[in-house]
């Protein structure tokens, strides 16, 4: 070992790269020589996990509303670094990093038995990461078979809380599609090649393969949100009775549509305008309703993730499922209308501003004679 790190150091010297790296590290070590894909990581919602005002509000909630102990069990997802190291009051630039680069290439095994998916993890100079035979001035590199599946993933993208009552179900709604199936994992379209360079050729030229997406988009992306549903509007006016069917299908999301957080909705607003006056507007939200152990409906995210106890209703669209949604208007035969169905995506109830609330992501219209 002690030979293996001399010849590690040795060669970092020679590239002139002298600083050892510190163990867990900070983003800002690695994207010294990874510059690309740390840029990616920034612009990532991991990276903004723990920094994010929505967060830090939803933590102190928490712990006002549930006592102390609810810091780690947050904190155990968005800066999993902090909890291990024993930094819950963050006081570690590593820790502000929340999901970082450390965490996912210290990462060794997953395994699915207990009541919620464990990784082992093991801080150390030997990064893993998808590739047999690299080598590294900086680092050990080990090949991890977790890195190339959703199994790197499942380790907070899945969660029961202490109650028993499944939080978060993305990858077990991810394992029933048809997608694995498909050979299609989370990151084969959350992660998908994109070009720039592994290494910074300052510091190493290397083959230009390209790099996995560190950005992760999901749902806070208008091209992902495109992506992910296809919708289409047809109306008849008949009788005074204008109906009008929307047609929204998920195509392109490897689990339901919205995933993950109860409090993510995707919200559909259908409105008439018939010409010479009135107005009509109505709206019908796809979005899984939990509430607590006594049936109370819940309304913000901490309570969502620490007493959530049951489904009230489920109506988020499925991967592959297409819904179809019929409004009627009583309008005078022979009066044009515009009919416009407006798609947005709501984020959070805790959101302070609107566009951190909600995005309108689709606008489909037609007049209607
Ligand atoms: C001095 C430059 C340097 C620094 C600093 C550095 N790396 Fe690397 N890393 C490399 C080089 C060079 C490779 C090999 C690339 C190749 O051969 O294409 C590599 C490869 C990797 C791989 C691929 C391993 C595999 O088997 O798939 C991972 C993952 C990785 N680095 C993570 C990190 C992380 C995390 C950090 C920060 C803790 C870091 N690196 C810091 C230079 C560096
Ligand atoms: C250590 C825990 C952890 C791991 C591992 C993890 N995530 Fe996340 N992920 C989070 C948390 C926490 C958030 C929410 C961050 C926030 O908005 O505060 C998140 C957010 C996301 C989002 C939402 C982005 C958006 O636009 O809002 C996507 C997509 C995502 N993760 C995909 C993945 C994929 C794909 C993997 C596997 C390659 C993965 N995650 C691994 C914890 C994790
Ligand atoms: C949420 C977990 C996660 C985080 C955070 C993360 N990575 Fe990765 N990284 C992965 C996965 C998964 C792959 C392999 C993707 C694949 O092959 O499908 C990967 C691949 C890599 C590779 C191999 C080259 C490539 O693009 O495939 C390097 C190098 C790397 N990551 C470095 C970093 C650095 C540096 C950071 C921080 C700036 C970072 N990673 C943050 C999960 C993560
Ligand atoms: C077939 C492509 C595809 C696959 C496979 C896929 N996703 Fe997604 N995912 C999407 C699209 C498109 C969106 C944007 C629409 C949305 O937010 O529902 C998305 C959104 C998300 C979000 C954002 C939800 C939020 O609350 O903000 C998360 C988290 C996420 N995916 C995680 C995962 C994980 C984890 C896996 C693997 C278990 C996975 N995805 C597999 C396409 C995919
Ligand atoms: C099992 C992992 C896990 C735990 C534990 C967890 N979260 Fe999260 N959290 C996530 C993931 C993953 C997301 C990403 C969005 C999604 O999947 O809908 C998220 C999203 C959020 C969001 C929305 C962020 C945004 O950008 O819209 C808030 C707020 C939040 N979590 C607060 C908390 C609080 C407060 C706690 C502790 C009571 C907590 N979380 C515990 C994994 C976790």
């Amino acid at each position: 070992m002690g030979r293996y790190l001399l010849g590690v150091l040795l060669l970092a010297t020679s590239l002139g790269w002298s600083a050892e790296l510190p163990v867990p590290s900070s983003a800002e070590f690695c994207g010294d020589c990874h510059r690309a894909i740390e840029e990616g990581w920034k612009q990532s919602a991991h990276s903004q996990a723990v920094e994010s005002r929505l967060f830090q509000d939803a933590m102190k909630l928490a712990e006002t509303d549930y006592g102390a102990s609810a810091r780690k069990t947050c904190l155990s997802c968005h800066s999993p670094i902090a909890v291990q190291t024993g930094d819950l009051a963050l006081v570690r630039k590593v820790s502000w990093e929340g999901i970082t680069c450390d965490y996912c290439h210290s990462i060794r095994e997953v395994t699915l038995t207990g009541p919620n998916p464990k990784a082992t993890v093991d801080y150390s100079l030997v990064k893993s990461g998808p590739w047999k035979d690299v080598n590294s001035p900086a680092h050990g590199t080990a090949y991890s078979a977790v890195h190339t599946s959703s199994l790197i993933c499942v380790v907070c993208h899945e969660y029961r809380n202490s109650l028993g009552f499944p939080v978060l179900t993305t990858y077990s709604e991810w394992s029933k599609s048809p997608y694995p199936g498909k050979n299609q994992s989370c990151q084969s379209c959350h992660m998908y090649r994109v070009e720039g360079n592994v290494v910074d050729p300052r510091v190493q030229r290397t083959a230009e393969a390209g790099i996995n997406l560190h950005q992760i988009p999901g749902s806070h992306s208008m091209q992902q949100l495109e992506k992910a549903l296809h919708a289409q509007l047809s109306a008849t006016h008949e009788g005074g009775r204008l109906q009008v069917v929307v047609e929204v299908a998920n195509r392109g999301a490897g689990h339901s549509v919205p995933t993950g957080s109860p409090m993510r909705q995707l919200i559909l607003e259908l409105r008439a305008d018939p010409y010479g006056g009135g107005h009509w507007s109505e709206r019908r939200v796809f979005r899984r309703t939990v509430a607590d152990q006594k049936g109370a409906v819940i309304k913000l995210e901490p309570r969502a993730f620490l007493k959530g106890a049951q489904v009230v209703s489920d109506t988020r669209i499925a991967p592959g499922e297409t819904r179809k949604e019929t409004f009627t208007f009583q309008v005078p035969q022979g009066t044009r209308t515009q009919v416009e169905a407006d798609f947005f995506y709501y984020y959070s109830p805790m959101a302070t501003t609107e566009a951190q609330q909600k995005l309108k992501f689709l606008t489909l219209r037609r007049l209607v004679e």
